[in-house]
């Protein structure tokens, strides 16, 4: 079908089924064991619904957002996906490209089909970029890896701590990849376990042994020292890329985060594709900012700790569920992918126009003109309580 008849994300992945390379459909699609958190987050939003309120002025409608610093003229980003290329051959670039034009932040996956050089270059002036870490065993690699990611202006460090192995994603476990082309087989690799599909092939880097203890050394790493531009010599610390936890999946782990200094946590499944029955991260949400006042304290959104949210996020009335509950931004991954599998950067251009058109009618229709005028109050989420 023609690109005009698109009407919403969910039919990006109807098409990309039927034209995509069966690898490919397989790796994106698959989630672990019998999918049942991959259905799940998804279905999670059907158990919240607003309470709409009328007769405020929504004349004019504004949901351009702020994340980590960075504007964003829609409260989401382009979440981390690896291999690009499977589905499109300018792979990730579709990503950069249709997010500079729409003026929404990507954050680049470490296992990317381009690399990490050519992702940025072809940002546009002043288009922030964040950056997903698989942390390898071999902690130079990631320093030296994290601090050339910083020179280049990486505006956001989003470290994935719900992978220490990858699921069992049986989908793509039955296909087997030793066929892959040159330059859709990733440097990080390393020692590359080719025939038990796309995901184990490229993960046996990553340190199962990360922990709690390790995030003072990415903190040390990151904080450099600089000497001032201005007049003596004087030893000035520039502020830091922001460190964020991608995969949290309890409160007590947010908890933990807030007390450990991150600048912000997300709370994600991985799409559903590692532990079949985690939950889904708007349920999460609603724990998390409840504890995160009793605890500690803290009220929701802020600028120093801000959450995020990802995994079967497929409407704007999704997204803005996710705000009113107190997060700052939302993470979409697989509508992107079926997008420019099926349809090249173009079609993630239409998706981010979809979600645009979206976002001004559905808070012209929840009565919330602005995304501060969204609160706990807009929302009903006692079918997700009672749940
Ligand atoms: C992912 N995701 C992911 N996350 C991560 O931290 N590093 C990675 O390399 C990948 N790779 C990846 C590949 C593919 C094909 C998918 C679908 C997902 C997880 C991703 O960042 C995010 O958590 C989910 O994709 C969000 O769910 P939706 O929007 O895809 O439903």
């Amino acid at each position: 079908p023609h690109l005009s008849e698109i009407l919403n994300l969910h039919d990006f992945e109807a098409i990309a089924r039927l034209v995509m390379p069966e690898k490919a459909w397989a790796y994106y699609s698959s989630a672990a064991d019998d999918e049942i958190t991959l259905r799940e987050n998804h279905t999670a939003y059907h158990r919240i619904w607003f309470r709409p309120r009328v007769l405020r002025d929504v004349t004019v409608i504004d949901f351009s957002a702020t994340i980590l610093g960075q504007r964003s003229t829609m409260p989401i980003y382009i979440t981390a996906t690896a291999l690009g290329k499977l589905g499109h051959p300018d792979g990730e670039l579709n990503l950069t490209r249709a997010a500079g034009k729409y003026g929404v932040i990507q954050m680049i996956p470490t296992l990317a089909s381009c690399s990490f050089d050519e992702i940025v270059d072809a940002a546009v002036s002043g288009q922030p970029q964040f950056l997903q870490l698989y942390v390898n065993k071999d902690r130079e690699r990631t320093r030296e890896f994290v601090q050339y990611a910083e020179k280049r202006g990486i505006k956001g460090l989003f470290i994935t701590v719900d992978a220490p192995q990858l699921g069992r994603r049986e989908k793509d476990m039955r296909m087997k990849f030793e066929d892959l082309a040159p330059d859709e087989q990733v440097k990080e690799g390393g020692e590359i376990i080719r025939n038990q599909g796309a995901a184990r092939a490229i993960s046996t880097f990553i340190d199962p042994g990360l922990c709690w203890a390790d995030l003072e050394w990415f903190k040390s790493i990151t904080s450099r020292m600089i000497v001032s531009k201005h007049s003596l010599p004087t030893l000035t610390t520039v502020s830091a890329v922001p460190i964020i936890l991608k995969g949290i999946q309890t409160w007590e782990d947010a908890v933990l985060a807030a007390k450990a200094g991150v600048q912000g946590i997300v709370l994600s499944n991985h799409g559903g594709r590692q532990l079949d029955f985690a939950p889904s991260g708007i349920e999460v949400l609603i724990d998390v900012v409840q504890k995160l006042k009793t605890e500690l304290g803290m009220t929701v959104p802020n600028e120093r700790f801000q959450i995020f949210v990802d995994g079967g996020v497929r409407r704007a009335t999704d997204v803005l569920k996710a705000i009113a509950l107190g997060a700052t931004a939302v993470g979409i991954g697989r509508p992107f992918l079926y997008a420019f599998s099926a349809y090249g950067q173009e079609g993630v251009e239409r998706a981010l126009s979809i979600l645009h058109d979206e976002f001004e009618m559905d808070m012209r229709l929840i009565g919330a003109p602005t995304l501060k005028d969204l609160n706990p109050n807009m929302v009903d989420t006692r079918s997700i309580a009672a749940h």
